[in-house]
């Protein structure tokens, strides 16, 4: 997650059993190439560096990740078709983030190792065609052999074990993320996050990227200029540049760009992420032994 994941929290994730991923969006080659070393000091456990497929300099932060010997690769926002064999080729795992059952198809045939079907409710970047996660996960499932994990709207066991019902085999967990003590988001967003409601975030900037934000005045600035018919060179302008960084790393919370997904209405604590993959497993446990689950 872009702003969010560096070190400290992919390190802490993987110290504690997951996997965590340094989110290179917002990183320069050279600060990527520091990210990965200090993970690497901080865990002798797998993680994975996310790659928007967007990005500018790709191609420098691909030569890092490879020289750097990183195993496992997320990559988003863009056609894997390029970039999977490449990665592929240097024995690295490559797991693709799609929001719909299309894509899904595509990321397959590029040859990714695994997919994350992303819904509606997550926060970040996100689909046009609004597809949520209930409706999402079944259907990416069934249009391809290869594992699904599943993201968007997942803070909690019992939402992990929903969406394992519908047939993912793991998750990608976000927002819940953000408010953890190791994330390296601005405390102000941390803890602007913890006071999300039902409603506090909405997809905004479609005619740019599709990405859902917690609502603020720059949110309000967009939603003008939307309403307004603005031009999506004009609503680039309004972006400008360092608007995410910020909002979420400069804790600027009227004038940066905060993204989070609808589950943060949900999460309503800053904890070690230790605590948060502890809590998941317990509550996860827990709705397993439930009546439903023994009819
Ligand atoms: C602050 C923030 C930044 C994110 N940045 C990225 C990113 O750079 N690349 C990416 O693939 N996904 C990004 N995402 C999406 C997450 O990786 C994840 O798929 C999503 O948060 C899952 O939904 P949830 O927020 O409901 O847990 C971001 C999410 C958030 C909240």
């Amino acid at each position: 997650m872009i702003w969010t994941s560096g070190w400290e929290l992919a390190s802490a994730v993987s110290n504690a059993g997951g996997l965590g991923i340094i989110g290179s969006g917002s990183m320069y080659p050279d600060i990527l190439r520091e990210q990965i070393r200090k993970c690497r000091a901080a865990t002798e456990k797998s993680f994975g560096v996310n790659v928007p497929l967007l990005y500018p300099d790709i191609e420098k932060h691909m030569r890092v990740i490879v020289e750097e010997g990183v195993k496992i690769v997320f990559t988003s926002a863009g056609n894997p078709k390029t970039w999977t064999s490449i990665l592929k080729e240097k024995g690295i795992t490559v797991v693709h983030v799609v929001s719909s059952s299309v894509f899904a198809k595509k990321a397959e045939a590029a040859g990714c190792d695994a997919i994350v079907a992303e819904g509606f409710e997550a926060g970040g970047h996100n689909g046009r065609e609004e597809t949520t996660s209930l409706v999402l996960i079944p259907l990416v499932r069934s249009a391809v052999q290869i594992p699904v994990l599943a993201a968007g709207g997942i803070a909690s066991g019992r939402q992990m074990l929903a969406a394992m019902v519908l047939g993912a085999e793991g998750v990608q967990v976000g927002s819940r993320f953000v408010a953890s003590e190791e994330a390296s988001a601005h405390q102000n967003f941390k803890n602007a996050v913890i006071h999300a409601t039902e409603g506090s975030t909405h997809l905004s900037l479609k005619k740019v990227v599709p990405v859902r934000l917690l609502k603020n005045a720059f949110f309000e600035q967009v939603q003008a200029a939307e309403l307004n018919g603005a031009s999506k060179e004009e609503l680039e302008t309004l972006l400008g540049r360092g608007r995410a960084k910020k909002g979420m790393y400069e804790g600027d919370l009227e004038n940066g760009e905060l993204e989070i997904g609808q589950v943060s209405a949900a999460i309503r604590d800053i904890l070690p992420a230790e605590t948060i993959l502890k809590n998941l497993w317990a509550e996860f446990e827990a709705a397993l032994q439930e009546p439903l689950y023994h009819l």
